[in-house]
């Protein structure tokens, strides 16, 4: 089966840190594999109505939700292209997954049962060189992907402040040379991965 990759880019300014180094991680893609790349910022949603419980959905078909949904539904493998903000994914990431609750409840897409199995990358960018405070957004992107029924790739991590300094983390440079050579695993939340207690 073809893989395709949908890039959403997550970042408030253009050409960051993160696009680069998901742009390196692309680059080891086999060329078969179809690489879609989507700007968040460039394709903005309106902020998310809480409808889920008041009103039938109806499948959006034009505008930018109408444009991500396709192309999510379209995708095999998709890669949140996110900085650190606040210690979790930007504002643009965070409202594209909070559509994902209302794809939930649309009919006709099977949204739950159409993305179990796909897998969630992330990619990001920070300017802390301590990669522990990423774990929030670590646990927002696996967790998100558990409730799916996912894979999850992991977080591929970069350090940079200013435009193209993540080009001078050599580490993140070498693991971008491997990060989606992976077969990641399905995501599981830590209650289900965690020894069972002892009675
Ligand atoms: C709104 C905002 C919040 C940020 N929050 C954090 C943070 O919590 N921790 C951190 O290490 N860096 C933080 N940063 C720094 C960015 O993660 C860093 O500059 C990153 O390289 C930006 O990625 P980009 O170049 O792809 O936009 C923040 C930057 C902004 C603009």
């Amino acid at each position: 089966m073809t893989r395709h990759f949908l890039f959403l880019l997550g970042s408030s300014r253009s050409d960051g840190n993160t696009e680069l180094l998901a742009r390196k991680a692309a680059e080891q893609l086999p060329g078969d594999v179809e690489q879609r790349w989507l700007d968040l910022a460039a394709h903005p949603l309106p902020d998310f109505e809480d409808l889920r419980h008041d009103s039938d959905h109806v499948r959006p078909v034009e505008g930018n939700a109408g444009l991500l949904l396709d192309a999510t539904l379209t995708a095999t493998d998709i890669v949140l292209a996110t900085p650190l903000y606040w210690y979790s994914v930007s504002a643009h990431t965070k409202r594209y997954l909070d559509y994902w609750s209302g794809w939930l409840r649309t009919p006709g897409i099977d949204f739950k049962a159409t993305m179990a199995g796909r897998t969630l990358w992330g990619i990001t960018s920070m300017a802390d060189r301590d990669t522990v405070v990423a774990d929030p957004l670590i646990g927002t992107l696996n967790h998100s992907a558990a409730y799916m029924g996912m894979r999850f790739g992991g977080v591929l991590l970069g350090n940079g402040s200013k435009r193209g300094k993540v080009l001078e983390d050599t580490a993140a440079l070498a693991r971008a040379k491997t990060f989606f050579a992976q077969d990641p695993p399905f995501a599981r939340f830590p209650y289900e991965t965690e020894a069972a207690p002892t009675p």
